[in-house]
């Protein structure tokens, strides 16, 4: 594991002459399949399982699931045992390359119907799992809980921490809240919304109080949060030319490998952002969350060139 991740310097035309210094914390780069912010979630997790004297995460996703991948990637690493519930109970072990992947690094997988899957978020529900599955630690969809949340704040504390602008990917916002929690007042947390129609604010108030935060500290943590919410380029796994032509010219430009559901639509939000609110002379951190395995298979089926 490649820990601290690297901060890396991103030259742009785009921003010449703007008196701008642009960093990238390359957590892409922590591990080959638990990488981005997936160790960052998992690792409280796993300790938390480890104090409850548990022997095993029981968390869920669906069939292209990297949560699922590092989940099952990370308890092998970490000597426990670990279950997949998958969406899809046509599924099975050799439905798709990275189910097998979850297999082979010991994941028992379970294949529910849509509506069981639907209840993934009831505590009624995880309740019946823990008996169904004595031993067991559930563990939300994407990672999404404090423990997750509390990975996240790791990011910036290998960093100067001091930059006027962060920008992040957001899906669950269990990676945007961790990082607002640990910015300085003067820093501003630009969050980018993948999916379409997605409250920003509400879905990162909600984990906040989820994780029992006084509603007076979320007011003053949302004051450094700005939404771009018009980067979803249509939703969820949705992409656009125009997207992927950006992501083409950022990666020739930096090297820097993005895929077109999370870090791409993120970093040209950025570069928009840059552009629209005319940013000069500000210290700006690009929080690379990974995805890189996504976007290669994206690559090859676009026949783009942006990872
Ligand atoms: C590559 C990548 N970036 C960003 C995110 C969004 O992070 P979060 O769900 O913590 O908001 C995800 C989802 O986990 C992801 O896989």
């Amino acid at each position: 594991m490649q820990l601290p991740s690297p901060i890396e310097e991103i030259h742009l035309r785009s921003c010449n002459n703007r008196d701008i210094k642009l960093f990238a914390k390359r957590d892409d780069l922590i591990h080959e399949v638990i990488s981005g912010n997936k160790w960052r979630k998992l690792k409280f997790n796993v300790k938390q399982c480890r104090a409850l004297k548990h022997e095993c995460i029981l968390t869920f996703g669906g069939a292209y699931s990297n949560h699922l991948l590092a989940t099952a990637a990370a308890c092998q690493k970490e000597q426990l045992k670990s279950i997949g519930l998958v969406r899809g109970e046509e599924l099975n072990i050799d439905s798709n390359h990275m189910l097998k992947q979850c297999a082979e690094y010991g994941m028992q997988l379970v294949f529910i119907s849509r509506e069981d899957y639907a209840l993934r978020h009831e505590k009624e529900y995880h309740e019946e799992l823990v008996l169904k599955y004595p031993g067991s630690m559930v563990v939300p969809e994407g990672g999404a809980n404090y423990y997750g949340m509390i990975g996240c704040q790791e990011i910036m504390a290998e960093t100067e921490n001091d930059f006027d602008y962060v920008f992040v990917a957001q899906g669950t916002t269990t990676s945007s809240c961790g990082i607002v929690l640990s910015l300085p007042e003067h820093t501003k947390l630009v969050v980018v919304p993948v999916l379409k129609g997605f409250d920003s604010i509400m879905e990162m108030r909600r984990m906040f109080n989820y994780s029992g935060f006084p509603s007076e500290i979320i007011d003053d943590l949302m004051t450094q949060v700005t939404v771009m919410n018009d980067h979803h380029f249509g939703g969820y796994a949705k992409y656009s030319d125009e997207l992927l032509e950006r992501m083409e010219q950022i990666f020739e430009e930096t090297n820097i490998p993005l895929d077109p559901i999370y870090t791409g639509k993120a970093f040209v939000a950025m570069l928009d952002f840059i552009e629209e609110k005319d940013v000069r002379n500000a210290n700006v951190l690009f929080v690379h969350t990974g995805g890189t395995a996504g976007g290669k298979a994206i690559e090859k089926e676009t026949g783009r060139c942006f990872s």
